[in-house]
């Protein structure tokens, strides 16, 4: 693998201040092994609540952020507004934009630059959608969507690429290891060809889509996943730990 093995807890459009008061409780609790990154990323309303009560440990990222500098914006939210609130990343280019949302590359692209020109560590989601899969599109697809970021982006030092194949999204059908590990490694070799050798082997490459505490190890020992962007599972404190503790 490269680099420090990441883990992202993404709690989409979930909880309640209860809820994540409980959550967050939880994880201060939680006994992580020491050599993991590990993020969660709460909704906008409940971002400021996180980052005020959460163990400093844990980072904590938006799931979404608006493509330049904030003002009349109706509904968005800015960089800097993240950043003024303790918020250290973003996750951009997750399916559920791009597929529900109808967030295109280019619009992701604009995101991504100027997140990581003010600052922020951005989780660049790729993956194809179950139709391009059985087309033979997979790979064809995660490199239109890798080169709409590396397009635009001033440099890779601040990305952690999340490979998640829609069809393994929120339906419990996890990429078998093989499956997963035959991406990574054909985006990392997308990366040697097109960027560097060295930012091919020095970025994070994490696996998202119906990763739980159960079938986690399996996927942690293949040479290319360098981590998790955990959904469902993540908004379970001790199952979370669990995928956290997975590293090899
Ligand atoms: O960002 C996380 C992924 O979309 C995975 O979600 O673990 O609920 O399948 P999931």
């Amino acid at each position: 693998g490269s680099g420090k093995f990441f883990v992202g807890g993404n709690w989409k459009c979930n909880g309640t201040k209860d809820s994540i008061t409980k959550l967050v409780s939880d994880l201060n609790s939680a006994k992580l092994e020491t050599d993991v990154d590990v993020v969660v990323s709460p909704p906008f309303v409940y971002l400021d609540q996180v980052t005020a009560s959460l163990t400093s440990r844990i980072e904590v990222s938006a799931q979404n952020s608006w493509i330049g500098k904030g003002g009349a914006f109706t509904g968005e939210i800015s960089v800097e507004q993240l950043k003024d609130i303790g918020c250290k990343w973003v996750i951009l280019g997750h399916s559920e934009r791009r597929h529900i949302i109808g967030e295109d590359d280019q619009f992701i692209g604009k995101k991504a630059a100027y997140a990581l020109n003010e600052g922020l560590g951005v989780i660049a989601c790729i993956g194809e959608l179950l139709e391009e899969r059985e087309a033979g599109k997979t790979f064809d697809v995660c490199f239109r969507q890798l080169k709409a970021f590396a397009d635009v982006v001033p440099s890779w030092d601040n990305i952690v690429i999340a490979y998640e194949p829609v069809w393994a999204i929120g339906t419990g059908k996890v990429a078998t290891p093989q499956q997963a590990q035959e991406v990574h490694v054909a985006v990392r070799d997308w990366l040697k060809k097109n960027v560097s050798e060295e930012v091919a082997s020095k970025t994070r490459i994490i696996y998202g889509g119906s990763v739980n505490g159960s079938n986690c190890a399996e996927l942690a020992k293949q040479e290319d996943i360098d981590g998790f962007l955990v959904g469902g599972a993540s908004l379970k404190g001790p199952e979370f730990a669990t995928i956290v503790n997975s590293v090899t």
